[in-house]
């Protein structure tokens, strides 16, 4: 078995894992609910054979500080097991909430820690949600200012959740039939072309083109 990463030659068979990472600090947060509905979507239309979904409820990473560049242990307690994970991952889904027009701190707090390529030339599908009609600042905050140093790559698809509470519960009752009928379409489009990025983008990765070791942080 290999990874989407490793040398590419016909016949060779590939796993691919695709993680999610619900940006709210909220505990039983609306993000969380979108996070494990894309986790099953991805699961149950068999697009990728590995996810894992990391909340940032209640805020299990503390605020960045300068140890962690100097190898601090508290700090690789925190950050080694998570980096592992990320660094197995094929392609990303960031899931963000829309808080007083921008991106939760936590998750900006999140996107500071990835220095050692985790995250680098992997595609990702960015999924905002509201409560109301919001939800589209945190999609460009994120297109503007999340990339630059661990450089994921956002697909131009993106999804907004408008009226979260109404749609994408397990509770048929709780849902508006014709959003919630929409959005679930939609996700399933948007995820089948995160896959098909995640399939290509493993070979930028291997040409050995996009190596970090000369020009380590973003321009
Ligand atoms: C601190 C805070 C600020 C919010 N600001 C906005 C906002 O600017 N725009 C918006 O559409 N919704 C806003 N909301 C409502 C959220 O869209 C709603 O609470 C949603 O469920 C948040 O996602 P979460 O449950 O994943 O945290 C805000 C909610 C919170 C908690």
């Amino acid at each position: 078995m290999f990874r989407w990463a490793d040398n590419i030659t016909a016949g060779d068979t590939f796993t691919m894992k695709i993680s999610i990472i619900s940006g709210s600090h909220r505990k039983a947060s609306q993000s969380e609910k979108v996070g494990h509905f894309i986790q099953r979507t991805l699961e149950e239309q068999k697009l990728c054979d590995e996810t894992w979904l990391f909340k940032l409820a209640e805020n299990p990473l503390p605020l960045w500080d300068e140890s962690i560049w100097e190898g601090n242990p508290e700090w690789k307690k925190h950050l080694d097991p998570l980096s592992a994970e990320l660094a197995s991952s094929d392609g990303f889904v960031v899931i963000s909430p829309e808080w007083h027009g921008q991106v939760p701190s936590g998750l900006k707090n999140f996107f500071l820690m990835w220095g050692k390529g985790e995250l680098a030339h992997k595609p990702a599908l960015i999924v905002t949600v509201s409560s109301a009609d919001g939800g589209a600042y945190p999609v460009a905050e994120l297109r503007m200012s999340s990339y630059k140093n661990n450089r994921i790559c956002y697909i131009p698809e993106q999804i907004i959740v408008r009226n979260v509470e109404s749609v994408l519960n397990d509770d048929p009752a709780k849902n508006n039939p014709d959003a919630d009928g929409y959005f679930r379409e939609r996700i399933k489009y948007a995820l089948g072309i995160l896959k098909e990025y995640a399939q290509a983008m493993g070979q930028v990765r291997a040409s050995g083109a996009a190596d970090l070791s000369t020009f380590k942080n973003g321009m």
